[in-house]
């Protein structure tokens, strides 16, 4: 058994705390859990009857974990990972992994002096669909790829941006592209391969805070193939899509649903066994945008660590997600085509305080 502890008790630990303290993931236990405001701490721990802390330090030193959870504000993570590496557990932090690639660095390299193993939470990677068109590129069934389109249109009013002083700023969150659409993001360039070059522009249309609500970009893969991205969270009057679609020269897959949790189209020029019964077994209903993700990646996580094996998103592959964000946002301040290659952000504002 792998003893779990939570530092962070706000929105997505309810769904992290819920799957332990309902016994979802075998061979994972909750033992302790951690938030700087005393009241999110002792009802999470009274629910599950765990000792609570307002103190992550006090809690490793006190409790016996084996696997601490950092869920705290994104601009958070990296020192958080930082200050835990020391206690040589194993870390899962959610996504994203930093708020910028200097932050991430410096959490990975604290990881590696400390020997640490680094998860990073991408659970739409464990949604059904997902995984089966996954096995479709890596089968090469679409030959050559074309076109790989992201849209995550959602709602997030300003009541939601105004629930906690970080969301929407550019030191603590990002905007759509860096909290939203990152899952999105990782999925595109997982699927799609590397990236050679994008361009973007933002705007923040109905809500007010210092990042921006909708971006439109183009990407060019180095397999030469082109990628859209559409990310809003100013869709009215509710959620509406989060999606995926991937066209290849003998294959066109789109996933979509609001999560990425129906298979939409299955179309491949060279039918297999089995595809004809594809878009009715490989989509699911998840009661929120979160999807069922999460239990598939605690059981993911656990099954790397009790038999040794590698972790599908580590601190280098948590990282490309950031740079590619980084390189979208260097593009809409500068108003260029930004390439990857040596990429360093300059006037990306991701990680800066104050700025609105
Ligand atoms: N994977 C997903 O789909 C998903 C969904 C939602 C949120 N997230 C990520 O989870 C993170 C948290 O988001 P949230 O919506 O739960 O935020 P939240 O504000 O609701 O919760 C964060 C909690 O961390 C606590 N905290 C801050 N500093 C702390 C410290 N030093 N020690 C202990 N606790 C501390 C805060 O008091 C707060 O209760 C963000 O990075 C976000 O991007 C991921």
């Amino acid at each position: 058994m792998l003893n779990f502890a939570i530092v962070g008790c706000g929105r997505i630990a309810k769904r992290h705390s819920e799957l332990f303290g309902s016994n979802q993931i075998g061979g994972a236990n909750l033992v302790a859990v951690c938030d700087i405001i005393l009241e999110r701490a002792k009802a999470m721990g009274e629910r599950f009857k765990v000792p609570y802390y307002t103190d992550m330090n006090r809690m490793m030193i006190g409790e016996n974990v084996d696997v601490v959870s950092i869920l705290t504000p994104s601009g958070f993570h990296s020192r958080h990972i930082v200050e835990l590496a020391k206690f040589k557990k194993n870390i899962i932090v959610e996504k994203p992994l930093a708020i910028n690639l200097e932050q991430a660095d410096a959490a990975i390299k604290a990881c590696e002096e400390n020997g640490v193993r680094l998860f990073v939470v991408k659970q739409n990677r464990f949604n059904v669909p997902i995984i089966k068109l996954r096995e479709a590129v890596k089968k090469n069934r679409f030959g050559k790829l074309v076109l790989g389109t992201i849209r995550v249109r959602w709602c997030r009013t300003q009541d939601y941006y105004d629930q906690d002083a970080w969301r929407g700023t550019w030191a603590y969150d990002g905007g759509v592209i860096t909290n939203q659409a990152s899952h999105h993001i990782d999925l595109l360039e997982w699927m799609m391969g590397e990236v050679e070059s994008v361009f973007a522009k933002s705007i923040r249309a109905l809500v007010d805070i210092e990042t921006e609500d909708t971006v439109v970009a183009t990407i060019k893969f180095k397999n030469g193939a082109l990628g859209t991205l559409e990310a809003t969270t100013a869709t009215r009057p509710k959620d509406l899509e989060g999606s995926i679609s991937i066209l290849g020269e003998k294959a066109t897959v789109e996933v979509g649903g609001f999560a990425v949790n129906e298979m939409k189209i299955w179309n491949f020029l060279n039918e297999e066994e089995g595809d004809d019964e594809v878009l009715n077994k490989y989509s699911v209903n998840p009661p929120n945008v979160y999807g069922f993700g999460h239990k598939a990646y605690y059981e993911h996580v656990v099954d790397c660590i009790i038999n040794n094996k590698p972790q599908l998103v580590d601190g280098y592959e948590g990282r490309k997600s950031i740079e590619l964000i980084s390189a979208f946002y260097e593009s809409i301040e500068t108003g260029k085509e930004i390439f990857l290659k040596d990429f360093k952000p300059v006037k990306c504002k991701l990680g800066m305080l104050n700025l609105k």
